[in-house]
């Protein structure tokens, strides 16, 4: 009986430590995520013709996806699956072709950052960059939720 009880109290004590790990990658990862959607909202803007070019705002998002590409990509450890997700299992799944993803788009954002010198090199090469969202969100992705429902989920807080 005693044993069991050590036993039992060494599970919970181990079940704990795992979860905290878990909460803490999430965590980081979707901070890494909002960091680059957040600064991704005025250029989007731009190239729908809702606001003005203005070159400050693009170059910031660049710099922001190849600042926190590394910090999302770290944060999918294998005991981070289940919690306050979004991210799909096909992430833990295709983990090589996720990881080739991310690390294509920090390089990408990097040459398009040295491409973009006006508003009608901005036009060309920007949409193409900003595609790579689809690469993981929705349907043909299929990592992460479709980005209405990933931009609403960015409206409540961080826990
Ligand atoms: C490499 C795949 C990948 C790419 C590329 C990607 N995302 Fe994500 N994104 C994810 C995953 C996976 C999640 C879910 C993270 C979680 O909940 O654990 C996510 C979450 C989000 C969220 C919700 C953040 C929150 O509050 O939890 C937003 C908003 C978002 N992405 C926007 C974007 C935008 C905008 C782009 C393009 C500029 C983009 N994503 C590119 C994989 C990706």
């Amino acid at each position: 009986m005693r044993r069991l009880v050590i036993l039992t109290a060494a599970t919970l004590v181990a079940a704990s430590a795992a979860y905290a790990q878990n909460a803490d990658a999430i965590k980081q990862r979707r901070e890494a995520m909002r960091t680059i959607a957040q600064a991704g909202g005025e250029p989007f803007r731009m190239m729908r013709g809702e606001l003005p070019f203005n070159m400050a705002p693009v170059q910031a998002v660049l710099k922001a996806i190849q600042d926190n590409a590394d910090k999302f990509k770290a944060g999918f450890p294998d005991d981070s699956k289940t919690g306050s997700t979004d991210a799909t299992a096909k992430v833990w799944e295709a983990r090589a072709e996720f990881n080739a993803i991310i690390d294509k788009w920090a390089a990408d954002a990097k040459t398009t950052a040295a491409a973009i010198t006006d508003e009608s090199t901005f036009k060309v090469e920007y949409p193409k960059l900003a595609a790579t969202c689809g690469s993981c969100h929705g349907a043909r992705g299929g990592y992460a939720p479709g980005l209405s429902d990933s931009f609403k989920r960015m409206q409540t807080p961080l826990q």
